[in-house]
């Protein structure tokens, strides 16, 4: 019986010892709250590109006036590309340093991907490793890309049909450029397709990188009968893919491909960022992680 008595005394001790420290952990931060933005893209080198990440840097600016906003490229390439031209751009883990240097005790991290792939998954994984560093922030959260729930892809399709051109005809397709991945989460680009397909059948999603490709595309339009296509972009910016593999005039773009098989295509050179609507999504994306703080 004693011993029942003890164990149970031993635990009390030990929940309010855990208590106790718990409160014991808040207090020993007593930096005073410094809440932080990091925009995270791909990047692009192509000038023509940039309009996309102002317009997100207004609107999130826009939308949080108080708070700093700072940006990250994730693709190396990209960086070193800038780099030599004197354009520095930072790397996640530099720009997440430089908070922390800062003072920065609870930071968003918001993702501005399409899909929840690799460079995601990466993003999250050295994001939470700050957590864990002595000094580091209290708080950093990372926000959904811009496909992350079913009903994101029901605003994005809304949002994207409503930006078709609209001297387009039903019987003309609209084909969207996706860059597509060998991750799993490619799925997306899929349930996209979907998704445009349920409100316009002529709607059709295809990617660089992934499933489906032009020549799938090609193989569903002619089996439509379909003469002409309008080309779009499915990135947030209208860069390399958009101006060259979709655009171009290389006998391998999708341009190309489509022309030698009868289909004339009206290429638009617009990246998915720079519709007010779109940006709208990442910043609902981004709200719902500052609740948080
Ligand atoms: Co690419």
């Amino acid at each position: 019986m004693q011993s029942k008595k003890t164990v149970v005394l031993l635990v009390l001790v030990f929940i309010l010892a855990s208590f106790a420290s718990a409160f014991a952990g808040e207090h020993r931060d007593a930096r005073p709250q410094k809440k932080g933005i990091l925009l995270v893209g791909f990047g692009s080198s192509v000038p023509q590109a940039q309009v996309s990440f102002e317009n997100i840097d207004k609107k999130v600016k826009e939308a949080f006036p108080e708070i700093p906003v700072r940006w990250a490229y994730t693709s190396a390439i990209i960086r070193h590309k800038m780099a030599k031209e004197g354009k520095q751009m930072d790397s996640v883990e530099v720009a997440l340093a430089k908070m922390m240097d800062e003072g920065f005790t609870h930071v968003a991290v918001q993702s501005l991907h399409t899909i929840r792939g690799e460079e995601y998954h990466d993003l999250r994984r050295n994001a939470h490793a700050f957590s864990d560093m002595a000094g580091g922030f209290q708080r950093i959260l990372v926000g959904y890309p811009l496909l992350a729930k079913h009903e994101d892809l029901v605003r994005v399709s809304e949002a994207m049909i409503s930006h078709i051109p609209p001297e387009r005809k039903k019987y003309e397709a609209v084909v969207f450029m996706g860059h597509g991945t060998p991750h799993p989460a490619n799925a997306f680009y899929e349930a996209m397709m979907y998704e445009f397909q349920l409100k316009d059948p002529n709607i059709f999603v295809g990617t660089v990188e992934g499933y489906p490709d032009i020549e799938d595309i090609k193989v569903m339009l002619l089996s439509k009968g379909i003469k002409k296509t309008y080309l779009i972009p499915f990135m947030s910016v209208a860069g390399d893919h958009a101006r060259n593999d979709m655009a171009g005039d290389e006998p391998d773009s999708w341009k190309s491909i489509l022309t030698k098989a009868g289909i004339t295509s009206v290429p638009i050179l617009k990246g998915t960022a720079e519709y007010d609507d779109i940006v709208g999504i990442w910043i609902d994306h981004l709200k719902g992680v500052m609740s948080h703080f």
